[in-house]
């Protein structure tokens, strides 16, 4: 890598507020292909994952929003963002008052966005970045996961992951915009929210983004 993570998540995106959670600044970039052949050229990876971290997914923004809605969720409480991009769902729930939030992700410019967001919304966050799917959940009273269905492979572990994590007495959060992949019929849908994503990710600007408890 010529440069470092962190000083590429800041050439490459712009502090600004996010959509429909306008008091949570994220470093985001507005177009995703241009970006991702850019990650392609500095890590030297053709094969190298989609710039998540960028954006603020369909998923995220709706927990977003019912955390704003529903602080008593996660007020006192230690949480897990499990695959957690930009930060925004980690950085919404220290807002809403949680005791201590850690972020999970495997993107090495995740962590380093995970960071710069936090640090730019005054949230105190501990970065994880490896793959704890295979591991026994973490010592927390609650996990949050946002748009995580997105792929087969990965939507079956982190669904597995879940309930490991519920059967230890870990509460679930989850926050989706209809991905194929989520296990509809183990979930309870608790709110559902308009949420602005971009065309550059998505078929529509406009999605419903609902957030479900395991
Ligand atoms: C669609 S993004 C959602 C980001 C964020 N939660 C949001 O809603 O804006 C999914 C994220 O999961 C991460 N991810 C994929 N596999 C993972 C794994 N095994 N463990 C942790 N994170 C993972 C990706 O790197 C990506 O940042």
């Amino acid at each position: 890598m010529a440069t470092s993570p962190r000083a590429f998540v800041l050439r490459h995106t712009r502090l600004r507020p996010v959509p429909g959670l306008e008091e949570l600044r994220l470093h985001l970039a507005d177009e995703v292909l241009p970006l991702w052949h850019a990650v392609q050229i500095e890590t030297g990876d053709a094969e190298a994952a989609l710039p998540y971290w960028a954006f603020a997914w369909g998923g995220g923004l709706a927990l977003g929003r019912y955390l704003r809605e529903h602080p008593d969720a996660v007020e006192g409480r230690r949480v897990f963002d499990l695959g957690s991009g930009s930060g925004l769902v980690a950085i919404a729930a220290v807002r809403a008052g949680a005791a201590a939030a850690t972020a999970a992700d495997i993107d090495a410019f995740a962590a380093a966005a995970i960071e710069l967001n936090a640090r730019a919304n005054g949230a105190r966050i501990s970065v994880v970045r490896r793959d704890v799917l295979d591991e026994e959940p973490p010592d927390v009273d609650l996990v949050l996961a946002g748009d995580c269905w997105y792929e087969g492979g990965l939507a079956a572990r982190v669904t597995a992951w879940l309930r490991r994590a519920r059967g230890r007495g870990i509460d679930a959060l989850v926050g989706d915009p209809g991905r194929r992949y989520l296990p509809i019929d183990e979930l309870r849908e608790l709110a559902a929210y308009e949420v602005r994503t971009t065309t550059e990710l998505e078929d529509l600007e406009l999605k419903v983004g609902r957030v479900y408890t395991l």
